[in-house]
């Protein structure tokens, strides 16, 4: 399977930190937003991404993560002139995903938990249909959210309704089969002038061929795109790595457990970072060996 990442938008809710930088370079904590979603792919077994960028900031993403190759990965850049939503950047990933089934991450997305790996790697295998995820939240007019009947089967969809709909909002990682493309080209623009990724969900629910898989307590999903939001997942990722010694979203880590690096990759890597990041890719080696 094939991965989108989508590094576009305006970011218009963290202005002006975000006037003359995308939101998905900005820190959380320790590392760059955009290594938190690009180490779900990673984790999902996908390697060959599409980085969806506005065109001003296509140069940083480059600077910061070239053609993947350090990682294991192939990793190529499409610019979006306009944010268009975020179905339009399945348009734009067309000539990318030729007629192959993948997945998309936003890049303000981060996700954590121990069953992570497992789920992301049964929803990698998907051949048919749509996969997407529902989470509970407080506040889920601000999501698309997603209602179930009494067996737990997907009832609807909408986007940011405006009265209770359903507690459950839908992250923003989702699975799709080759038909993606060709559905999204039958999606008008909304009102608010985006190609609604809701709506491609409501056309593979029409089809019946919609899943969506509960995420429960034990998992962490965050977005990050306003100033509280990011300051609360800064301050998740230090709490959890300082408590337990383990550093979330380190795509360097993932990439060799993954075995798409060897040892003396991770090694060049480490040796490149003089601080507390590079001690811990050299403290892996140490792990393994132990
Ligand atoms: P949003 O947070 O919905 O939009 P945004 O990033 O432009 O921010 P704001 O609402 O504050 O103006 O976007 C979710 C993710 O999808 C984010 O990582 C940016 C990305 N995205 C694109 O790449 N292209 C798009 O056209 C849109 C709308 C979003």
């Amino acid at each position: 399977m094939k991965g989108i990442l989508l590094a576009g938008g305006s970011g218009s809710r963290l202005y002006p930190t975000t006037l003359a930088t995308s939101k998905q370079l900005l820190p959380i904590f320790d590392k760059p937003m955009i290594y938190y979603p690009l180490s779900t792919l990673m984790l999902a077994g996908i390697r060959e991404i599409l980085l969806i960028t506005a065109p001003q900031d296509e140069a940083r993403f480059k600077a910061l993560l070239g053609d993947g190759s350090s990682l294991g990965l192939e990793i190529c850049y499409q610019v979006q002139k306009s944010p268009l939503g975020i179905a339009h950047a399945i348009l734009l990933a067309e000539p990318f995903i030729a007629q192959e089934p993948v997945a998309l991450i936003l890049g303000d997305n981060l996700f954590y938990g121990s069953l992570l790996p497992s789920v992301l790697k049964t929803a990698s295998q998907l051949t048919k249909g749509a996969l997407i995820f529902a989470y509970q939240v407080h506040h889920p007019d601000r999501y698309g959210v997603v209602r179930f009947t009494e067996n737990g089967e997907v009832l609807g969809i909408e986007e940011k309704p405006s009265t209770f709909y359903s507690s459950f909002a839908i992250p923003g990682l989702y699975f799709y089969d080759e038909q993606a493309v060709e559905l999204v080209k039958q999606l008008s623009f909304s009102e608010r002038g985006e190609l609604e990724i809701t709506d491609l969900h409501k056309k593979y629910l029409e089809t019946g061929t919609l899943s969506c898989r509960r995420l429960d307590k034990g998992f962490v999903w965050l977005d990050t795109g306003t100033p509280s939001s990011l300051i609360d997942a800064s301050s998740f990722v230090k709490t959890m790595q300082e408590r337990q010694g383990i550093m979330i979203g380190a795509v360097e880590e993932v990439a060799y457990q993954m075995g798409y690096i060897d040892e003396d990759t991770l090694v060049e890597k480490a040796k490149s970072y003089p601080n507390a990041y590079g001690e811990y890719l050299r403290s892996l080696l140490k792990m393994s060996s132990i």
